[in-house]
């Protein structure tokens, strides 16, 4: 959202096609793609770039290897790349390969402008030569004699080369750089960036002899020589919109956003604007560096064999669920760890729980009581107000309608906000957040019942389903950049053709088609594949062979009862009685940025306002129960005192989100963990402490209190 109604032009790295399509690569398609799915939903005019980077030494060698020429090579796996976007529902607008004649020529064409102005010399040098990074190190940089980066060895070369004038720009650079304070995000790798310019800028070589690299691009002025593939790479991102227009007649340069990984950054943040300056060129608008997804807290490499194949993740959970775990993992900037069992985490309880359920619920309802029909019910409708239902008695929009509405509202423009400074793993929670408030309405309102109730029941039933089935309207419309697919499904489920359609306001909805009667949108998975183990011959993970629903995967040794167990420390956000049970109450808790509902027997023992703000411990991972019609997602622990009175146990200072572990007890917490299985590790009081057998109950910041007498069960 950086220029509401405006342009957007957006590319990824391109590509090298020495290597088939992981996880990593996904990673930055998918994201530009959700960011330009946002800006489309803002209404912005789009350009989206992607493609492959084809020339230079790793490509030749990787031709080398399978006993093809470099061409044929690059065919073969530039379409691998192509596809792999389709398949994950990638919507770029043009893909670009750096053998295309077009952008040949444009290199050629730019080298020339700079050869005119004098900005190339060349020069004799002699220098280390490191083939992995394709570049020269001085004798100063090398580690141990090898090449600093990837720790191989070096080969001393002398030759003649082509360097272009990157010095004479340092100070320029440095003075963009302070000038345009969100260039490079996020703010702490323009530091580095900064930090690595307080050393003089060298020179930078751009050429390379044909005699030792003939796979490049012929420089135009040394028919000897073709162009180093960094050089070549960059300019893939002018050649590619070279004098295109978006619609209205603004030019598509200059970027919006490069997207890139950590890695990359010298080159974008250092080479590339000193390059468009040498040719009198526009800066783009920002660089935006993301992390690094790992597995098992290491860098993700062919060589190591623990390559995350997106495509395999694709076939087993379905595409939108992997865009989801993507986007909501990584927080942006910083590294994610990838797990077969955290998407599956995610996609059960926000995506099979949270989004599903609320959907299927309605249309059932709906299906049932109203044959599929809900007639909009706004405050000043056409025939004049129709808030009063036929009876005269109590208004159908009350304050459960308007907090719903003002919450749809709020999340509205909270979400758009958090994409325009590239929070998306936060926006997406606040949709969450609002579709859990839609599902707490549901439970509050307990419209099953109003079924039953004759024609002002139908009346009020309609009222009901038809708040729920906007707010929810609302949230998929937010959801679709990053789940397109299944939001489509969603939107039509409610009668809705196309999201184009659907816009952001409340009451946008004419509810022209009938209701879908039940669509199952998220089906749970009841197992993870263990993803390490499934690594192929040719280091990708291949589909698991397990298919999700069957049971018992790892085989690891008996495991403590507790380890299986996750504490965490929630606070009480509200308080409300439970529709249908008189000792339950309906309890809103924060555990960190998450938001949950538990039902809590405490209703005999303790008031709202006792409750209300109080930080509690939490079974996180206990599967989630229907207890009289309100999906309960947690317990929280409890001890009896002397009197009979059940407290809560007291976490201290621990932050909301806090884990709480057993000293001694390393955890490994089971998904969707039964009842049987949590008793099988009896928590106790002793000294006003919990305990678990010999071991204390912590957290972080202390240990946890419990208001009872010793060997009080705590649960
Ligand atoms: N060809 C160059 C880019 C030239 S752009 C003018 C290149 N290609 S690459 O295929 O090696 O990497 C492309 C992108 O994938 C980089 O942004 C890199 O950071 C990203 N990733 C590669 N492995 C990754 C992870 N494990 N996690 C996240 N992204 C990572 O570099």
């Amino acid at each position: 959202m950086q220029k509401p109604q405006g342009t957007f032009y957006i590319t990824t790295p391109i590509y090298y096609v020495n290597d088939t399509p992981h996880i990593g690569h996904a990673y930055t398609s998918i994201l530009a793609d959700v960011l330009t799915r946002f800006h489309k939903l803002a209404g912005d005019e789009t350009f989206f770039l992607t493609g492959t980077d084809e020339h230079g030494q790793k490509v030749q060698q990787a031709a080398d290897k399978r006993g093809v020429t470099p061409k044929e090579h690059c065919d073969a796996y530039s379409v691998r790349f192509r596809e792999a976007w389709t398949q994950l529902n990638v919507g770029f607008d043009k893909f670009i390969r750096t053998t295309d004649p077009e952008h040949i020529r444009y290199v050629q064409d730019m080298l020339t402008i700079m050869w005119d102005k004098g900005l190339i010399y060349e020069k004799e040098y002699e220098g280390w030569y490191s083939v992995g990074e394709e570049r020269f190190f001085t004798e100063k940089e090398l580690v141990d004699g090898k090449d600093p980066v990837s720790g191989r060895p070096v080969e001393k070369i002398r030759e003649k080369n082509y360097f272009f004038k990157m010095s004479s720009y340092q100070d320029w650079l440095i003075q963009y750089i302070e000038d345009h304070p969100d260039f490079i995000l996020p703010e702490f790798r323009r530091n580095e960036v900064m930090g690595f310019l307080r050393q003089p800028l060298n020179d930078l070589c751009i050429s390379r002899p044909k005699s030792r690299l003939a796979w490049g691009i012929t420089l135009p002025f040394d028919a000897d020589y073709v162009a180093y593939v960094w050089v070549d790479a960059l300019f893939n991102y002018r050649s590619a919109v070279a004098g295109q227009e978006f619609p209205g007649g603004k030019s598509v340069w200059p970027a919006d956003f490069h997207l890139l990984g950590k890695d990359i950054l010298t080159t974008h943040a250092v080479y590339w604007p000193t390059l468009l300056k040498a040719v009198d060129a526009p800066m783009p608008r920002h660089l935006l560096a993301h992390g690094w997804w790992l597995f098992d807290n290491a860098r993700m490499s062919k060589t190591t064999g623990n390559v995350v194949n997106p495509l395999a993740m694709k076939d087993i959970y379905g595409v939108d669920a992997f865009r989801y775990f993507l986007i909501r993992e990584m927080v942006l900037g910083q590294d994610a760890s990838f797990s077969e069992a955290a998407l599956v985490q995610r996609l059960n309880s926000d995506l099979a729980n949270d989004v599903g359920n609320g959907l299927s619920r309605i249309l059932k309802l709906a299906a049932t009581g109203l044959g599929s029909r809900l007639t909009p019910i706004t405050a000043q409708g056409p025939g004049g107000p129709n808030i009063f239902a036929a009876t005269g008695d109590a208004p159908l929009i009350g304050d459960d309608e308007i907090h719903l509405h003002r919450t749809a509202e709020a999340t509205v423009s909270s979400a758009l906000e958090k994409v325009r400074q590239l929070k998306l793993s936060f926006a997406v929670e606040d949709v969450l957040q609002l579709i859990r408030a839609v599902n707490r309405y549901l439970e509050i309102k307990a419209p099953w019942k109003l079924a039953k109730e004759g024609e002002a029941g139908k009346a009020r039933l309609n009222a009901v389903l038809y708040h729920a089935a906007e707010a929810l309207r609302i949230g998929f419309t937010l959801l679709h950049p990053v789940m397109p697919a299944k939001m489509e499904e969603a939107l039509a489920a409610l009668g809705i053709g196309s999201a184009r359609d659907s816009s952001l306001n409340w009451g946008a909805w004419a509810a022209e088609g009938p209701l879908s009667s039940g669509i199952s949108l998220f089906p749970r998975v009841e197992t993870a594949a263990k993803t390490g183990d499934k690594t192929g011959g040719d280091g990708t993970v291949s589909p698991s062979g397990q298919s999700p629903g069957n049971k018992g995967v790892t085989s690891a040794p008996k495991a403590d009862p507790f380890s299986l167990v996750h504490l965490k420390v929630a606070q009480v956000e509200s308080v409300a009685d439970h529709p249908n049970a008189d000792a339950l109450y309906v309890l809103e808790l924060r555990i960190g940025e998450e938001t949950r509902t538990v039902c809590a027997g405490l209703k005999k023992h303790l008031a709202k306002d006792e409750l209300q703000g109080r930080k509690v411990v939490m079974v996180y991972n206990l599967k989630p129960a229907n207890l009289r019609g309100v999906e309960s997602r947690g317990m929280i622990l409890a001890a009896q005192d002397a009197a009979g009175k059940l407290w809560p146990a007291d976490p201290g200072d621990a932050q909301s989100g806090a884990d709480v572990t057993a000293e001694g007890i390393a955890p490994q917490p089971k998904m969707d963990l039964t009842l049987k299985e949590f008793e099988k590790a009896p928590l106790r009081v002793k000294s006003g402490t919990v305990w678990y057998r010999e071991h204390q109950l912590r957290t972080s910041q202390g240990v946890v209190l419990a208001k009872a007498e010793d060997a009080a069960e705590v649960r």
